[in-house]
């Protein structure tokens, strides 16, 4: 089975194939990815309407490009799939209609994934993949959240931030720092030359009794202290200051991702999203999990920031374990989807098969399906 995956739900626009014989763990086959960072810039942040116009710029290219890595062609896919949300809306629908314009053209099918299970997989296609279950934090720049992951689609929320995620906490820092955007490895980079106690930064909610996060204080003690410094400050005091504010979200990272894989009992502790990337929070999660007794499993350092390769893997674990892949090709988008909505694929009824099949064209997905 060849499975193509389309993300564009921010501002990279991500392609890959990814192939799978049998139950076996499915291969990434090609990827390619274009990042619009550079042209969102100047403006501190992602502009949502140059975003979806250059993903349309962007998305078939890329499917070109990888198709040729893979030296296959277009009709030997076997499904086409797409990041369906949470995400900009404009950018989704981008991804979308490309995706079922091509599955309508093949006459292929083509499955809607989300995003964020498409992080919490992505360790799958590493060199030393992950079992069910497991603990997942995602740390993105959009989602900080933990979650008890027994099989695909069985997802338990156990704590998210309650206002700004890591990501940004990064990204603002960043900014602060006049690093540009998005900010994250550029603040690692510093953060480098510069002494993580130089500033006593907050770690919010570090001993609340639950798994929550909290980012947006830290980024007022960021801001308070970054003015104190003034326009004068040294390379060294910057350096200082990327220090302590990493320490300060790594710290609180590590604890609430360590607090639960205590409280469920799970050895395993998953690790996905752009903030995964972060040296400092890998170095001290491996730590803890050397002294603790679990695995630690993070995706390969490409595949951390949005890809196309993570939602080829989704659709493709989705498909194994039974989901249906409909053939009609209404599609939607969903900018803010909660991913413990999912549930898990089910296999095919005959009933199903049957309705699939006649309903060519016929309203699927109704809105707000769910997609197993
Ligand atoms: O998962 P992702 O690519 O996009 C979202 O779904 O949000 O995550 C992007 C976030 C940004 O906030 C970026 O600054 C952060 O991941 N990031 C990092 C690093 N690399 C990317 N944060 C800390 N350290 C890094 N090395
Ligand atoms: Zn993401």
């Amino acid at each position: 089975m060849k499975v193509l995956g389309i993300e564009s739900s921010c501002d990279e626009t991500g392609v890959a194939l990814v192939s799978a014989q049998g139950d076996e763990i499915p291969r990434l086959v090609a990827h390619a990815l274009h990042s619009q960072a550079e042209m969102h810039r100047d403006f501190g942040g992602v502009v949502p309407e140059l975003a979806s116009r250059d993903h349309a710029r962007r998305v078939l290219p890329l499917v070109q490009h990888v198709l040729d890595q893979a030296r296959c062609a277009l009709s030997d896919v076997d499904v086409i799939a797409y990041t369906r949300g949470p995400g900009l809306a404009g950018a989704l629908l981008v991804g979308a209609a490309s995706a079922a314009a091509m599955a309508a053209a093949l006459g292929k099918p083509c499955l809607p994934v989300h995003h964020l299970e498409g992080h919490l997989l992505s360790p799958f296609l590493s060199v030393d993949p992950p079992r069910f279950p497991f603990v997942a934090l995602l740390a993105s720049g959009g989602h900080t959240q933990l979650m008890r992951v027994r099989e695909v689609g069985d997802y338990q929320m156990l704590g998210e931030t309650v206002d700004d995620a890591a990501g940004e906490a990064f990204d603002k820092t960043a900014q602060l720092l006049g690093l540009g955007y998005p900010g994250g490895a550029a603040l690692a980079a510093l953060a480098e030359h510069g002494r993580a106690d130089a500033y006593a930064l907050p770690r919010p909610l570090l001993h609340s009794a639950d798994l929550d996060f909290s980012f947006a204080g830290l980024k007022t003690a960021v801001w308070l202290q970054r003015r104190k410094l003034g326009l004068e400050a040294t390379d060294a005091e910057r350096a200082d200051l990327a220090a302590s504010a990493q320490a300060a979200i790594v710290d609180v990272l590590v604890s609430k991702a360590v607090r639960a894989v205590r409280d469920t009992g799970l050895d395993r502790l998953v690790v996905a999203g752009g903030v995964g990337a972060n040296r400092l929070l890998r170095q001290q999660l491996d730590e803890q999990a050397r002294r603790r007794g679990f695995r630690v499993h993070y995706p390969e350092a490409a595949l951390c920031t949005d890809n196309g390769a993570m939602i080829a893997l989704a659709a493709t674990m989705r498909l194994q374990r039974g989901a249906r892949a409909p053939h009609d090709y209404a599609f939607d988008v969903a900018p803010r989807w909660p991913l413990d909505q999912l549930t898990p694929p089910r296999a095919a009824t005959r009933t199903d098969r049957i309705e699939s099949s006649s309903a060519a064209g016929g309203g699927w997905p109704p809105p707000g399906a769910d997609f197993s």
